[in-house]
């Protein structure tokens, strides 16, 4: 069976994507015994080691062969891939995830800035995560001035495609401004998915208790269940 795949996208980049999926991938260790964190494409690599590649890899349990959809310019993935003098397409996009799904038992992907980020002239995040056929999708979002508007927007938009999100993850910014903490509240009253949590500042081992409710209901194992 292929493992159960949770897909991490945003509102944009720079807002905690990655943070929030090294924790779920954390969490979901004390779970599952295989546990990959991958991205299928990343711009902006310079240095291998300092990427969100090799942050979710360090997180990771289960480790797959990394793809070679890394693109060293630090612009969006369909111009980083150009200036790279090539094309992203959506079976290669979808191999990468596809490989560390057949063999761990969970999958976290996080997919590069926003649900509407372009990876090639006719292909966004979106069509990705179609593609992907996930269990879960979590949009992740700061918790700051702008995210009535960036998470509503994004809802609607992933609505008229017909894309199903779990919910909002809220993260707490760096620089918390008039709006952050009252955020939550305020989006329940303008989108139609649930606030799912908010994560505070911390390291991504300190946010397991926090994120692990956005893994699902623990599945009872034989040893576990109550005999009648
Ligand atoms: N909840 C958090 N607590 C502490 N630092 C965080 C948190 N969320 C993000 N960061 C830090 O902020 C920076 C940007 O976050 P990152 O996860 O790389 O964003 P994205 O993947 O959306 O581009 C990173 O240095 C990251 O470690
Ligand atoms: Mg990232």
């Amino acid at each position: 069976m292929p493992a159960r795949l949770i897909v991490v996208t945003g509102t944009g980049t720079g807002i905690g994507k990655t943070h929030l999926a090294e924790a779920l991938v954390l969490a979901w260790r004390r779970r599952l015994p295989r546990v990959a964190g991958v991205k299928p494409v990343e711009s902006g690599v310079t240095d291998p080691r300092e990427s969100d590649t090799e942050r979710l890899r360090r997180a990771s349990s289960f480790h797959v062969k990394h793809g070679d959809l890394f693109f060293p310019d630090p612009v969006s993935p369909h111009l980083a891939a150009r200036r790279a003098g090539t094309l992203l397409t959506v079976p290669a996009l979808v191999r990468a995830v596809a490989e560390a799904r057949a063999l761990a038992d969970g999958v976290v992907a996080e997919l590069p800035g926003g649900l509407f980020t372009p990876l090639a002239p006719d292909l966004i995040n979106a069509d990705l995560v179609q593609r992907l056929e996930p269990d879960s999708v979590l949009l992740a979002a700061p918790d700051r001035l702008g995210v009535l508007h960036d998470v509503n927007a994004t809802v609607r938009a992933a609505s008229a495609l017909g894309l199903a999100l779990a919910g909002v993850v809220l993260i707490a910014p760096e620089h918390p401004d008039a709006s952050t903490g009252t955020n939550a509240a305020e989006l329940s009253h303008f989108v139609p998915i649930p606030v799912l949590v908010t994560v505070p500042r911390a390291a991504p081992a300190d946010l397991i208790p926090i994120v692990d409710p956005l893994l699902g209901p623990r599945v009872a194992t034989p040893t576990s269940a109550v005999a009648p």
